[in-house]
């Protein structure tokens, strides 16, 4: 069960602090990379991520919606991000990214956008360290949570049960305290959040209380894991 708040919904000119008000009650930073072709929006890449690791403590959780993550992913790991996603609608060839990432020393992750079916990555479990499932069109912030989603997070959560490994699974885009708990049910444990933690009034607290209803759906939705 771990929370990874976005800081695209964070101040952008504050990225620091911003990243401090979570310190003590995240699990990681989630850090949107948008090449504006990908994605219709163009956020931060590598030299912010590297100034980035200077000056925070919770490990990077970087989601790479760029084209030709092939060509850059491996230089996010090797800057000293904790886990690297990147889509797999965009990937030529995934399983050397993923490898690449993973010899750099970061966890390895494989991102699929809400209309992309997760049955074709199935055998991709053994070269992956987390599963992202995607609960809006990537590309912006502050989205309404695709409910549509729901059967393909459990799907997933069956397939990585049946797989047996260690694969974290992923949900993002317009997680609240409203939506996490259908997440939490639906098999998934790790969450970001962007506008729920950083659009609230105290970032930290607002982890905690996403944290207690995933927790407490996990608890009463009996997936296997
Ligand atoms: C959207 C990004 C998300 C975004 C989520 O493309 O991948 O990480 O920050 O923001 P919220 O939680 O506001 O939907
Ligand atoms: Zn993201």
């Amino acid at each position: 069960m771990q929370i990874s708040p976005s800081l695209l919904a964070s101040d952008f000119a504050r990225l620091a602090d911003e990243a401090a008000t979570v310190a003590a009650a995240a699990d990681w930073l989630h850090v949107d990379v948008m090449d504006n072709h990908f994605v219709p929006n163009l956020t931060i890449g590598l030299p912010v991520v590297e100034a980035l690791l200077r000056h925070v403590s919770l490990p990077l959780d970087c989601h790479l919606m760029i084209e030709d993550p092939d060509r850059w992913a491996p230089a996010y790991a090797e800057a000293g991000a904790g886990n690297v996603t990147i889509h797999a609608e965009a990937a030529g060839s995934p399983v050397r990214t993923l490898r690449m990432i993973r010899a750099a020393g970061a966890r390895a992750g494989l991102g699929i956008n809400p209309a992309t079916p997760v049955e074709p990555y199935t055998g991709l479990l053994p070269e992956i360290d987390m599963l992202l499932l995607m609960t809006v069109e990537p590309g912006f912030g502050g989205q309404p949570f695709l409910d549509m989603v729901l059967p393909k997070v459990r799907r997933a959560r069956e397939l990585i049960a049946r797989y047996g490994g260690s694969v974290w699974l992923q949900v993002d885009g317009g997680v609240s305290e409203e939506t996490i708990s259908r997440c939490a049910e639906a098999g998934a444990d790790v969450f970001v959040a962007g506008s729920a933690v950083f659009g609230a009034d105290d970032p930290a607290t607002a982890v905690k209380e996403l944290r207690a209803l995933a927790a407490a759906a996990t608890a009463a939705g009996g997936c296997p894991r």
